[in-house]
């Protein structure tokens, strides 16, 4: 009796290679918790950086460093033209975990690992991006690499930058040695698609493995500096104080009361308060708060930042402070590409995977190069939805599954 024939072995990434990768570099800037803190231009994002350059480079990849740091690695293409391009990015919160961002990049370099083992050249050429800061943390906004690059933000104006820690971000990026000559943007992709962990908890509820991301939401940062009056805390009656400290926690009580009128997709964090002199006994003469805001529908983030600051010039006038806001960020939502959606999910659909269609909650790199290119984004779960926390976690079954669409659908684009 004939063997019934096997259908071709379908060509598909080594998970475990892949899981290695993610592992060895999860331990350069290695927290308590199993997470990572690798804060944008830092020593550990250097080491970061230099660990996955040199595998960049045992892939036979060609390596450019662009003027805002960001790296971007070519694989030839049977004909030379735009390439489609991958990636993500390598810097993390302080308490990240090792998957966010990771996954995309790692993801990629085992993309390019798998077609060279298999002896596979594609018709264009494959381009993977490391993206500068996408997290923001240190620096604002975030997603700066990828902004600087897809023409958003002239790179002078990025170089100037100051964190949050009054370091200055070309600075930094020379210190590390990061500070490339390569025009920013140099690369016009031809297509992108980027692999991520959800960071939320919808593909893990319900136990779906590939998220096939249609649209991501717009965000709007903004830090708020509050100016009262520093008094003693004891012999200061109440109608004489400028309470910066009961102001911030006022603009944190009203956040989430605006949120919860709102509704719908509306979030809201208040994620820095700091007072100064923080005291026990001293009546906080300064607070600088920060406001992240975030919905799917533009119209109704506008209006959620005109509630804000009405609230805020309220305040003003009630508490006697000075009370002045500075933009950080404000990016729109934005709607990714159908035809790299459908692929995503056909794609999947092929390899056996359950897919969804889904937003992004999160900000991502992919939104950027969007400005330049046909873009969309794969997801894959986060246990419990958690991430931006050490105990971020994603099934490495999960991952392999992540890394063989993104697999087929590079290939796919790439002829
Ligand atoms: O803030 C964000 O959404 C991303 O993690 N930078
Ligand atoms: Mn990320
Ligand atoms: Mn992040």
């Amino acid at each position: 009796m004939l063997k019934r024939s096997l259908a071709p072995p379908r060509l598909g990434v080594n998970g475990e290679r892949l899981l290695e990768r993610l592992l060895a570099l999860a331990e350069i800037g290695a927290i308590e918790g199993g997470g990572c803190c690798r804060l944008a231009l830092t020593d550990a994002d250097r080491r970061g950086r230099d660990l996955v350059v040199g595998w960049m480079r045992d892939l036979g990849l060609e390596i450019t460093i662009d003027r805002i740091g960001n790296i971007i690695a070519v694989r030839r293409g049977v004909e030379d033209t735009e390439p489609v391009m991958t990636g993500s990015h390598i810097d993390t919160v302080a308490t990240g975990g090792k998957y966010d961002g990771n996954l995309g990049v790692l993801a990629a370099l085992e993309v390019v690992a798998t077609l060279n083992d298999a002896g596979i050249a594609t018709r264009r050429p494959l381009a993977i991006g490391i993206f500068t800061n996408e997290e923001g943390a240190r620096f604002a906004p975030d997603m700066l690499g990828s902004l600087v690059y897809a023409g958003g933000l002239p790179v002078e104006e990025a170089l100037a930058i100051r964190g949050i820690d009054g370091a200055m971000l070309g600075e930094e990026l020379a210190r590390i040695g990061y500070a490339g000559s390569t025009p920013c943007g140099a690369i016009k992709p031809h297509a992108y698609v980027e692999l991520h962990i959800e960071q939320g908890p919808i593909l893990d509820t319900e136990g779906v493995t590939i998220g096939a991301v249609h649209d991501l939401q717009g965000i709007s940062w903004q830090e708020v500096t509050i100016t009262g009056q520093s008094n003693h805390a004891g012999t200061t009656p109440m109608r004489l104080r400028r309470d910066a400290g009961y102001c911030a926690a006022a603009i944190s009580y009203e956040v989430r009361r605006l949120v919860r009128e709102f509704g719908a997709n509306q979030v809201g964090t208040v994620g820095v308060i700091n007072l100064h002199p923080n005291l026990i006994n001293v009546v906080a003469a300064r607070a600088k708060v920060t406001v992240d805001l975030r919905n799917t529908d533009e119209s109704v983030l506008q209006d959620a930042e005109r509630r804000l600051s009405a609230f805020l010039n309220e305040l003003a006038e009630a508490e006697k402070v000075r009370i002045e806001t500075r933009r950080l960020a404000r990016f729109e939502p934005v709607i990714f590409d159908e035809s790299i959606v459908r692929l995503i999910e056909e794609t999947a659909g092929e390899l056996g995977y359950s897919h969804r269609r889904m937003t992004s909650g999160a900000g991502h790199d992919a939104q950027m190069i969007a400005r330049l290119c046909p873009a969309a984004m794969i997801f894959v779960p986060s246990r419990n939805g958690i991430s931006h926390n050490p105990a971020e976690f994603t099934e490495p079954f999960d991952l392999e599954a992540g890394a063989n669409v993104l697999l087929g659908a590079v290939m796919k684009l790439a002829g």
